[in-house]
């Protein structure tokens, strides 16, 4: 049965996939009404026998409109093609709409949940991570550093500005006393210029198990600079834990202990990362339409 109104729905309903239940959040946020497969359609019969049934992902009682998602494999598109014209001439009252991977990211991308502008929306190419995979993921890293740090109380640096989202995230899915600690550095320019620190640490380094939080290893020489800086205040340990690795540019090699994400070589932003400091509140990873020149 469905929550009242004002409740989150998708909160208290169990989802096949990722893509169904981050629709439902988009649908919670619009105050639309939803139902998760509630009904199954039957299509074909042989021998008296059911042979083929439908069960659309979504009813909307507002719109009286059944959605299905076909966001996942594209061979099965054709599969769901097939249904949904024979649900249609088997129940011609039936109104149901396919929603297609790209019909998909455009909504994410401009409803995605967050405060968003037009131009913004313009800017945007497609959604790499969603917001429901950042979740699941950060969880899963927090709960790995958890059992990696038993019985120690590690210190979490985050590097500003792009690491925000990421570390408070993250923080609250490690279930060990810790204390955290920002850092804000200039980004490393190409140059032979040393990286600047813009803002440094207040908590002392030494004897302490650290693990610097950062949003993203590109060309790694940001991260290289940092541990090389950091190590010289004696840590007892110094880890690095990045939400994405980038490979594709790499120059020096840096280790990355923990990786939430590895990306192509595409500009991103979004959860803390940005573009000229815009699109960091974005819910989600996404590909600029237009990255910065190289
Ligand atoms: P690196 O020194 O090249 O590894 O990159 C250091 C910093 O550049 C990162 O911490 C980010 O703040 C920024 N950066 C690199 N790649 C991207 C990107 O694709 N989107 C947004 N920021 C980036
Ligand atoms: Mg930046």
């Amino acid at each position: 049965m469905a929550p009242p109104r004002g409740q989150p729905q998708s909160a208290t309903v169990r989802f096949a996939h990722e893509s169904e239940e981050e629709f439902a959040r988009i649908l919670d946020f619009y105050g639309v009404i939803w139902e998760y497969e509630p009904r199954t359609f039957p299509l074909e019969e042989k021998d008296g026998r059911l042979a083929l049934a439908f069960t659309p992902d979504f009813y909307l009682p507002d719109l009286d409109l059944y959605v299905e998602l076909t966001t996942l494999k594209q061979k099965l598109v054709t599969e769901k093609h097939r249904k949904v014209r024979l649900l249609q001439e088997r129940y011609p009252d039936v109104q149901i709409k396919l929603l297609n991977r790209s019909d998909y990211l455009s909504l994410l991308a401009k409803y995605g949940f967050g405060p968003f502008s037009e131009l913004e929306v313009a800017g945007i190419h497609e959604v790499l991570i969603s917001a429901a995979e950042l979740e699941r993921r950060v969880k899963e890293l927090g709960a790995e550093i958890s059992r990696d740090y038993k019985d120690r109380e590690p210190l979490l640096i985050g590097v500003l500005r792009g690491a925000a989202c990421f570390m408070s995230d993250l923080m609250r899915h490690i279930s060990l006393p810790l204390t955290t600690d920002y850092m804000a550095i200039s980004s490393y320019d190409g140059e032979q210029g040393e990286v600047q620190i813009v803002k440094d640490l207040e908590e002392p380094l030494a004897g302490r198990d650290v693990i610097i939080v950062a949003d993203i290893v590109d060309t790694g020489m940001t991260l290289s600079w940092l541990l090389e800086t950091l190590r010289l205040r004696n840590p007892a340990s110094l880890k690095v834990c990045a939400l994405l690795d980038k490979p594709a540019r790499r120059l020096p090699k840096v280790p990355i202990d923990y990786c939430g994400f590895v990306v192509p070589d595409k500009f991103v932003v979004g959860y803390g990362l940005d573009f000229r400091q815009k699109f960091r509140n974005l819910p989600f990873i996404a590909a600029l339409k237009h990255g910065p020149p190289r």
